[in-house]
């Protein structure tokens, strides 16, 4: 009677002190245990080479001198101001009507550039010439010192992703995250795109996630706190099997990019501002087919799932009004 060896290791392996599973009858920890490990690590870098690894980032691009830019446009750094109240004056709500409408004009501009082989960067291109010709300041660009016109955030990155070289790919998503500074006031939009076909689960994510940011505009009621939004959103999103990502949030939006009133996508109790006539705030949720939690590339910027589910976003610029939400970012 011979005994087979075996010559794979199994799913669940030994413990040290167990005989080994290739049948030497040594004690694991004296015979496969190294090498086992050695090739768990190989593994472990192969799944992370199967996600979005970053690319090379272009030059800075120039704005000509006869655009108006933010006061952080040198610097790097926004100017600390007193406060400005989150109830816009009519001037400031007619100047983020005419910004908002630019905004998703360069994003429906860049969105139809979207293809499989066209980089990220080219798409930088293509935005920052649009936000150009309609005489605006591309936001992104040297805020806090990030070095682009828009944001593209491909599959599993959740938020702030910088174009580079990396081509898109048949079955990809990305989020373009367009935010234009016109007439002294900032318009913020972005929405997910399909990269040719997708896989049904990118297909159902990115309809999710687009229907949580219809519920969270819905859910604008002025006299009512801000927490209803994040409440409808996080429903619908775990409703779905899905997570909303709770590192980012929306964000008050006029004269400044990130006014200091901040928009939850999931239900915080402490969100209790009443929401009121005049008031501009972002909704932008981020949903995960995965966990919420997310992981931060060294770049300092791009966001991506910790577990390397997909990520989808959409984003609005809104204005509270006497019956619900006014959409300032539509074409
Ligand atoms: N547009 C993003 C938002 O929705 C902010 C991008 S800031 C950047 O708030 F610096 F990362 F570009
Ligand atoms: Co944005
Ligand atoms: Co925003």
């Amino acid at each position: 009677m011979t005994t087979q060896i075996a010559r794979q290791a199994p799913a669940v392996l030994p413990g040290p002190n167990e005989p080994c599973w290739c049948g030497s009858g040594s004690k694991y920890k004296k015979c496969h245990r190294g090498a086992d490990a050695v090739e768990a690590r190989k593994k472990g870098a192969d799944v992370q080479r199967r996600g979005i690894s970053p690319g090379i980032i272009s030059p800075r691009r120039s704005v000509p001198a006869h655009i108006p830019r933010p006061d952080y446009a040198e610097t790097g750094r926004p100017v600390r101001s007193p406060e400005l109240p989150e109830v816009k004056s009519p001037d400031v709500i007619a100047r983020m009507r005419r910004a908002g409408q630019a905004a998703a004009k360069v994003l429906q501009m860049t969105g139809a550039a979207v293809r499989p082989g066209i980089t990220t960067d080219e798409l930088d291109a293509i935005a920052h010439e649009a936000y150009i010709q309609l005489g605006g300041y591309p936001s992104t660009l040297n805020y806090h010192g990030y070095p682009k016109s828009l944001c593209t955030s491909v599959n599993e990155v959740i938020c702030h992703g910088i174009p580079d070289s990396r081509p898109l790919e048949e079955g990809d998503i990305i989020n373009l995250d367009i935010t234009i500074f016109l007439e002294g006031v900032h318009g913020d939009c972005s929405a997910t795109f399909f990269v040719g076909k997708v896989d049904p689960d990118s297909e159902r994510l990115v309809r999710v996630t687009r229907e949580c940011l219809d519920l969270g505009i819905a859910a604008v009621k002025p006299g009512r706190p801000i927490n209803d939004i994040g409440r409808v959103i996080e429903e619908h999103a775990t409703k779905n099997g899905m997570s909303v990502v709770r590192a980012y949030c929306g964000h008050g939006i006029g004269e400044r990019f990130h006014s200091p009133l901040q928009i939850p996508h999931y239900y915080e109790a402490g969100a209790d501002t009443i929401m009121k006539p005049g008031m501009t705030f972002t909704v932008e949720p981020m949903i995960n087919l995965g966990h919420w939690q997310h992981r931060s590339w060294d770049d300092g910027w791009t966001a991506v799932t910790a577990d390397g589910s997909r990520s989808a976003q959409f984003e609005h610029t809104l204005l509270v009004t006497e019956q619900g939400a006014e959409i300032l970012t539509l074409p």
